[in-house]
């Protein structure tokens, strides 16, 4: 069974570099530093922020999440500076199916220093070893190859492309599928932290 009690705490999880944790009011300024970033919003599903008011927007939307208990996203503080440099989170979660999907954005001056790779592996960890699911999604827009990198360095299997999958910024984009199961997990010993 989904270990439904994991969804409502989403504790701290620590790796080497990083600290992901819940977001709080005060991540405002740090948010809205990166997320005005056009770059950084090409391939996610929601609009580069134009003001600080677009970041305490979804703060707050993220903190009703957390208190509903409904799929929400951990900050990605990195350590040595104490700064929000993204997020990661579980966009769904099917308890029937004991699956989730997960998805993630980054600062753009912290873009191929491996950190993305190093959240993804600790969430993958924790969706198996405390949530107890049994898979876990992730895609891409095709256009979009750095985000497929992480998910194979992740151990994730694409699955397919399906095409004209969502519309995002104007325009229909096929998007790569991606998944791994517990039982790739469990038999690459992927277990880290
Ligand atoms: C996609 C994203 C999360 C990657 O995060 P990251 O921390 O830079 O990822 P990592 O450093 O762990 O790995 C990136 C990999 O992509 C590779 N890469 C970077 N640009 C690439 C490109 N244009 N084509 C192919 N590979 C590329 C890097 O070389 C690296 O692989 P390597 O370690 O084998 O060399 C980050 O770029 C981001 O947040 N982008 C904006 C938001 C976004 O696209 N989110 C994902 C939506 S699906």
């Amino acid at each position: 069974m989904l270990n439904a009690e994991t969804l409502i705490y989403m504790p701290e999880l620590k790796t080497p570099r990083l600290r992901l944790r819940r977001l709080t009011m005060r991540d405002a300024g740090d948010i809205y530093r990166y997320s005005r970033d056009p770059e950084v919003a090409r391939h996610v599903l929601w609009d580069a922020h134009r003001s600080i008011g677009d970041s305490r927007a979804y703060l707050r939307y993220m903190l009703h999440r957390y208190r509903t208990h409904e799929p929400a996203s951990w900050g990605i503080e990195e350590l040595s500076t104490g700064r929000i440099i993204g997020t990661i989170g579980f966009m769904w979660i099917q308890q029937d199916n004991a699956a989730a999907e997960v998805g993630y954005s980054l600062a753009r001056d912290c873009w191929n220093r491996g950190f993305m790779t190093e959240a993804l592996g600790a969430v993958i960890q924790y969706g198996f070893d405390f949530m107890n699911l049994n898979r876990i999604e992730a895609q891409h827009e095709t256009t979009n190859p750095a985000s497929g990198a992480v998910m194979r360095k992740c151990h994730m299997c694409k699955e397919g492309t399906l095409r004209s999958r969502l519309f995002n910024k104007g325009k229909y984009v096929d998007v790569d599928l991606y998944a791994i199961l517990r039982r790739d997990f469990n038999r690459l010993g992927l277990r880290k932290w």
